[in-house]
């Protein structure tokens, strides 16, 4: 498969806008009109329950799953690059989504599905770092944010470790989309406005 095509295909597997179809067909609510007005999983959580938040949740890391495994399916015609590249673009989408005129979430889930797909081990640790983080904090987005710290030192050490460029790269270039867009909630929970969960 062409390498345009596959990255085609994750952009525009990233662009799903799972929060805002799912709320829109089963709810008949825009989510981005309540709560933080983010196409995500926290948001769609506080707007429309614990269902359709764990719907949206799974919908977004499958986006950055699929989008790894196709490209891994797609070397019956060697790939010039790892597929966890591949796995960046369905970020990309879900940030700036085709089919929600390019204004989407905060790429935490999608990010994670590309861990899940490429690096399951990886994946594993930073989700105990996150229910740790969220346990202690409460606060969905500064875990995020702390998820974010943590998969650069990851990439840090295992660059050092094994000169995995693509992987290092990849997974900084996520955690900094991440903390770049979260940069609202920053400012919130530097003046306590943040809101916190309560169910755990
Ligand atoms: O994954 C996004 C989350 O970290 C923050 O979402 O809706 O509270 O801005 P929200």
């Amino acid at each position: 498969m062409n390498i345009v095509l596959v990255i085609l295909i994750a952009y525009l597997l990233g662009s799903i806008p799972s929060a805002l179809w799912i709320g829109k067909v089963f709810f008949k609510t825009d989510i981005r009109e309540h709560g933080s007005g983010n196409l995500g999983a926290t948001n769609t959580f506080r707007v429309l329950g614990k269902k359709a938040g764990i719907i949206v949740t799974l919908l977004d890391i499958l986006k950055g799953s699929a989008a790894v495994w196709i490209a891994s399916l797609a070397y019956f015609q060697p790939l010039p690059v790892e597929t966890i590249v591949i796995g960046l673009f369905a970020v990309i989408g879900h940030m700036f989504p085709l089919f929600a005129r390019f204004r989407g979430g905060k790429a935490v889930a999608t990010s994670a599905g590309v861990l899940l797909a490429y690096a399951p081990i990886v994946f594993v640790i930073v989700l105990a770092i996150f229910i740790i983080s969220l346990k202690v904090t409460k606060m969905v987005s500064l875990s995020s944010v702390i998820v974010a710290c943590s998969g650069i030192i990851i990439a840090i050490v295992e660059f050092i470790r094994s000169q995995n460029y693509s992987f290092s790269i990849i997974v900084i270039c996520m955690a900094l989309f991440i903390i770049y867009r979260h940069r609202a909630n920053l400012e919130r929970i530097k003046n306590g406005t943040e809101p916190k969960i309560t169910w755990l």
